[in-house]
């Protein structure tokens, strides 16, 4: 369900505030949720404060630059990561870093000035929780990884001998999504850094995997895990806590897991989705200890258990606005309770959900921002909106 023929780019992410604030100073957010609009004409971060209850206020963040239309056939463009937002530009070839106010979660400020990727079309980005070290993934015909220190003035900094190529024979943009670049992540430990790449049917694609060592350099050659039979277009990757393992969104099945307990060569298994066409992403929610995948072609969001032999099995499946295309997903915890924020792109929504237990999830908003970003002057293309990233005061 993702348009194979159309690319992306994107242009310098700069900031200015443009959609009034709405929240009562008595109603402080509770967070704020950022996701990038990709527009033909303008590159948006737009920022909504999240309310107590979970649902969103409105504020915006806009950035014009010029940019053509589509997406990124990724996961993680946008990640919050502390008190920083990064954000890829894969028209521009470049990542940037912006910090937070913890006053006022939705104005950012540039850290640094927007850097090269290393590569060409950055699509997806990782925060090491243990360095901060920041690696993004290249998919365009310069693909492959490069990794940054993250400096609080600086903002960010190759890491030298940390570029590594994934030798993909792609063009910038890439044609997609079959053959492309889906994501990017540590491990648990940070010792690893995944990429995911997604195969060209009926060939499977696969997740490579490096060293880390703590400068942020990475081993020079990556090994390659390809997903057990029926796996074969790797894209969100989501870790599964305590284990050396992750779940593998697969628009080709539905998910897989991958094990990576005995070594850097994981064993897999696949799991089937039901009438799925296009589950791509993923996220996991602490209070509920469940996954929770969306499918941009059914409008669906499928909640996964995965038990402690890592064994999975679909808990639920909640049907979303038919034709919304639901894409990146992200929770936040607000005052100890769990949310799930889903971004339709096609319905220029975001649905909330919260996440009272495993198995009940409830649909609490849908919030249509067309109309806000209209009043901003801020031009969408449902077809580009893409990356979402939560951050909570
Ligand atoms: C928070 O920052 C945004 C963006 O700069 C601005 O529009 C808004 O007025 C600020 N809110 C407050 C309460 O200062
Ligand atoms: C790379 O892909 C192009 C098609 O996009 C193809 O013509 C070319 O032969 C490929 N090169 C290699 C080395 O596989
Ligand atoms: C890395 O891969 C290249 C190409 O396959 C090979 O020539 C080289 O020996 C490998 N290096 C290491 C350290 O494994
Ligand atoms: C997108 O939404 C429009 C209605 O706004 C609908 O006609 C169209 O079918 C939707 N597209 C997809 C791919 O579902």
């Amino acid at each position: 369900m993702i348009n194979p023929s159309t690319v992306l780019a994107v242009y310098l992410l700069t900031v200015c505030g443009c959609l009034a604030a709405t929240v009562a100073p008595e109603r402080a957010p509770a967070g704020t949720l950022y996701f990038s609009t990709n527009g033909a004409a303008a590159n948006n971060l737009i920022a909504y404060d999240i309310n107590t209850d979970g649902t969103l206020g409105a504020h915006g963040i806009d950035a014009p630059a010029p940019t053509s239309p589509d997406a990124l056939f990724s996961q993680g463009s946008v990640q919050v990561s502390g008190k920083h937002v990064f954000a890829t530009n894969p028209g521009s070839n470049t990542v940037a870093m912006f910090a937070i106010n913890p006053a006022n979660s939705s104005a950012l400020s540039l850290v640094g000035s927007p850097m090269s990727s290393g590569g060409q079309f950055p699509n997806a980005i990782a925060v090491s929780q243990q360095t901060g070290h920041v690696c993004v993934a290249n998919g365009g015909a310069v693909n492959g990884i490069q990794c940054f220190t993250a400096d609080n003035t600086l903002g960010l900094r190759p890491i030298s001998n940390s570029f590594r190529s994934l030798r993909l024979n792609l063009t910038t943009p890439p044609v997609g999504p079959a053959g492309t670049v889906s994501g990017v992540l540590f491990s648990e430990d940070g010792s690893k850094l995944f990429a995911s790449v997604k195969g060209y049917p009926p060939t499977p694609g696969f997740i490579a995997t490096w060293d880390v060592s703590t400068k942020g350099e990475l081993s020079s050659n990556f090994t390659t895990s390809t997903p057990a039979a029926g796996g074969l277009l790797p894209f969100s990757m989501t870790l599964i806590p305590g284990k050396n393992a992750l779940l593998n969104t697969d628009p080709g099945i539905g998910f897989s897991i991958f094990d990576f307990a005995k070594g850097d060569v994981a064993s897999s298994s696949a799991y089937p989705i039901a009438k799925q066409q296009a589950t791509c992403w993923s996220t996991y929610s602490q209070k509920t200890g469940t996954f929770f995948l969306t499918d941009a072609g059914t409008s669906t969001v499928t909640e996964v258990k995965v038990n402690n032999n890592l064994g999975a099995s679909i808990l639920k499946q909640y049907p979303l606005a038919a034709g919304s295309f639901t894409l990146d997903v992200s929770v936040a915890t607000i005052n100890g309770k769990d949310f799930l924020y889903v971004l339709q792109a096609n319905s220029t929504s975001i649905s909330v959900m919260s996440l009272k237990g495993p198995g009940r999830a409830t649909p609490v908003q849908t919030y249509d921002f067309a109309r806000d970003c209209e009043n901003a002057g801020i031009s969408l293309d449902s077809n580009n909106i893409q990356g979402m990233s939560v951050f909570v005061s």
